[in-house]
C-alpha cells in the first residue's frame, strides 16, 4: 500500500516534528490537536525550524512555503477519513490513546494504518480497542524529530507484514533509519534510556551531586551530547514519569520504580522545558 497522506495527532514537540518531516518529504499532512492554539503553537514551531534551515541555506524559502502549505491544522478528528496513515503523538496515557484509537477506527477508511508514537505503551493493547489490529503499529520517532535518525517500528501481536512494510517504507522516505523492535514495555530505546535518567534523578534526590555536575559527568565522562537531567527536561518530566510507570507495571518489577523527586516535580507542574522549569529553568 502506498502512503500519500498523513494525519498527525498532537501538535506538541513530537507531533509538530513528525508533521514537519512528513511535509518536507512531500506528504499532505493534517495536524490535529484539541485546541486551535495548540495547533498554532505547533505550526509556528515548524515554521521556526524551517526558517533556521533557510538561514543556513539548507533549504530555500520556496521549500519552506511548499512545506508549510502541505500542513493543514485541524481540531476535527473526522479529517482522519482523508488519510492513508494516522500517526498519534498525544500524551503518554493509555486511556487517552485507547479513546483516540477507537474513535479513529470508526472514522478512518478501511485501508488506513493507525500508528502510535508511544514511548512505552503496549501496541497490542492499543490495537485491541480497534477492529483492525492488523493495521495498528508503533512508529516511535526520537526527539528532536527533524534531527534524530532512528524510528523504532513495533509490531503488535496481530500487526501484518504488509502494515510493517508500508510503515518501514514511509520511515525511509522520511530519511529515517527504521529498526524493528518487539512489543515489550519501553521497547528498546526507553527500556535502556529511562532507567538511566531515573537513576540520575535519584542521584539528585539522595544529594550525591547537583544536576549541573551530574550532567557534566555524563557529558564529559561518557560523551553524551546532553546530560541525563537536561535530556529529561528536554523530553518532558511527565513523559519520563509515565514511561517509568509503564516499565514498573509492565514488568511487575520495582527496579523500575520512579524516583519520588520525579513525581514531586510532575505534581508541581515542573515538566521541564515545555513549562519553563524542571531540573533547570528556561527563559523562552
Ligand atoms: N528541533 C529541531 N532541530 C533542532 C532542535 C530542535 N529542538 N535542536 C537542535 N536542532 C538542530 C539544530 O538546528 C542543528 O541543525 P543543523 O545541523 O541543520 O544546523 C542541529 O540540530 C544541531 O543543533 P545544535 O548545534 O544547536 O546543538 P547540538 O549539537 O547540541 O545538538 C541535539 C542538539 C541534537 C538535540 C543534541 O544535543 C542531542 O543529540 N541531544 C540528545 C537527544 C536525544 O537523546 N534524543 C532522544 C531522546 S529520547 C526519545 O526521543 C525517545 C522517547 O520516547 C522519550
Ligand atoms: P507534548 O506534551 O509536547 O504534546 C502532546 C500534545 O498532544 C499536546 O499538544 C496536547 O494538547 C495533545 N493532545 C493531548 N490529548 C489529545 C487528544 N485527545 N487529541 C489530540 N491531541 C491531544 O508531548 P510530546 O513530548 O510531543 O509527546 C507525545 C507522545 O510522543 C507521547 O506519547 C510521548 O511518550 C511520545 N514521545 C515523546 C518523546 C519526547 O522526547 N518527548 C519522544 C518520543 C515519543
Amino acid at each position: 500500500m502506498e502512503i500519500k497522506s498523513v494525519m498527525v495527532i498532537g501538535a506538541g514537540q513530537m507531533g509538530s516534528g513528525i508533521a514537519q518531516v512528513c511535509a518536507m518529504a512531500g506528504y499532505k499532512v493534517y495536524l490535529n490537536d484539541l485546541k486551535q492554539e495548540f495547533i498554532d503553537k505547533g505550526l509556528s514551531r515548524i515554521e521556526g525550524n524551517l526558517s533556521k534551515q533557510v538561514e543556513k541555506e539548507r533549504i530555500s524559502q520556496k521549500d519552506l512555503i511548499r512545506g508549510m502549505d502541505l500542513v493543514q491544522g485541524t481540531t476535527d478528528l473526522n479529517d482522519a477519513k482523508n488519510v492513508d496513515i494516522v500517526i498519534e503523538a498525544a500524551v503518554e496515557n493509555m486511556e487517552v490513546k485507547c479513546n483516540l484509537f477507537s474513535r479513529l477506527d470508526e472514522i478512518a477508511q478501511d485501508h488506513t494504518i493507525l500508528a502510535t508514537n508511544t514511548s512505552s505503551l503496549p501496541i497490542t493493547e492499543i490495537a485491541a480497542v480497534t477492529k483492525r489490529p492488523e493495521k495498528v503499529i508503533g512508529m516511535h520517532f526520537m526527539n528532536p524529530v527533524p534531527v534524530m535518525k532512528l524510528v523504532e517500528i513495533i509490531k503488535g501481536l496481530a500487526t501484518t507484514e504488509e502494515t510493517f512494510n508500508a510503515v518501514e517504507t514511509l520511515a525511509k522516505h522520511l530519511k529515517k533509519s527504521p529498526v524493528e523492535v518487539n512489543d515489550f514495555p519501553g521497547f528498546v530505546s526507553n527500556r535502556i534510556l529511562m532507567p538511566m535518567i531515573n537513576e540520575a534523578i535519584y542521584t539528585v534526590y539522595e544529594g550525591v551531586s547537583s544536576p549541573e555536575d551530574i550532567d557534566q559527568v555524563m557529558k564529559l565522562g561518557m560523551n553524551h551530547p546532553m546530560g541525563p537531567l537536561t535530556l529529561a527536561d528536554f523530553i518532558g518530566l511527565d513523559t519520563c514519569l509515565y514511561i517509568m510507570e509503564t516499565l514498573q507495571e509492565g514488568f511487575g518489577d520495582d527496579k523500575y520504580r520512579p524516583c519520588p523527586l520525579l513525581r514531586k516535580y510532575v505534581k508541581a507542574g515542573w515538566l521541564g522545558r515545555k513549562t519553563g522549569r524542571g531540573f533547570y529553568q528556561y527563559q523562552d
